[in-house]
């Protein structure tokens, strides 16, 4: 294990390969992760960025958000695509992740509307949108940070455990875990949708630079594995990382709770 010490932070490698950023809170992760997306947008006004929904990234883009009020960061230039939507959902249904992107980030940001993608939903012929998705993201010559959260079971996108690692964009049924995890966000269970369209396994490996975030007790067993197993396996989807050659994730405390810094 390499262990260097950051502004404060404990930044490792873990022998996954996976540069661990330890963090000890959500509020911490949402800062961090922030930062380091606010960095390459600085760096690179241009930048095509990948990002996720669910419960895990909505403190970062709050803090993009205060970022861009008080400091001026601008999207203008920005592209941005979105790892997943329900299929069924339409844009303008409020438990659609068009509708949380909304929410949560886009109508605070100065990015202009046509340059912030993600899967339609409604398509009618949705291995049609997904082709299109992927050319879409060529077209903009690939992503170059692409915000992850992990699923419980593992999960990146929608790609469920089994998925392919040469999968593309594609539609793909939801585990029940990922209907259950994902049930708080509906007021009924029945409404939570059994289909997404997803980026694929290999969509998100040709990303240039990962961000995977992990917050929670809840996320700990799935963290360890991560970290400690050594098999890359596509019965752990997020195992395929660390083939990955520029992965940062950033937990938090509870989420580390059962590797400790002990990743060696
Ligand atoms: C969301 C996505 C999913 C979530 C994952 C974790 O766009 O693709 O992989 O990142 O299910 O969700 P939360 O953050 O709600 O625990």
């Amino acid at each position: 294990m390499i262990l260097t010490v950051e502004e404060g932070e404990i930044d490792m490698i873990s022998k996954s390969g996976i540069r661990v950023v330890a963090v000890s809170d959500y509020e911490e992760l949402s800062r961090e992760a922030a930062r380091r997306i606010i960095a390459a947008v600085r760096q690179h006004p241009a930048s095509v960025l990948g990002l996720a929904t669910g419960s895990t990234p909505e403190g970062t883009y709050r803090e993009l958000v205060r970022d861009h009020r008080e400091k001026g960061t601008s999207y203008q230039q920005v592209t941005t695509f979105n790892l997943d939507e329900y299929v069924g959902l339409a844009a303008n249904d409020p438990h659609s992740y068009h509708a949380y992107m909304e929410q949560h980030l886009f109508r605070h940001l100065d990015i202009p509307r046509g340059q912030t993608h993600l899967p339609d939903g409604t398509a009618e012929e949705p291995e049609v949108e997904c082709r299109r998705y992927e050319e879409m993201i060529r077209e903009a010559g690939g992503i170059d940070l692409q915000v992850l959260g992990i699923g419980v079971n593992g999960h990146i996108g929608f790609n469920e455990p089994g998925t392919p690692f040469s999968s593309e964009t594609q539609v793909v049924q939801l585990a029940e875990s990922t209907r259950q995890a994902n049930q708080i966000h509906f007021e009924d269970p029945e409404q939570v949708p059994t289909h997404a369209i997803t980026m694929g396994m290999a969509t998100i490996l040709r990303s240039r630079g990962i961000l995977l975030l992990a917050s929670g007790a809840k996320k700990a067993p799935v963290i360890q594995r991560l970290l400690t197993e050594a098999e890359i396996t596509p019965d752990l989807p997020a195992s395929i990382l660390r083939s990955h050659e520029d992965v940062t994730l950033i937990a938090d405390q509870e989420a580390l709770s059962l590797v400790g810094t002990d990743l060696d």
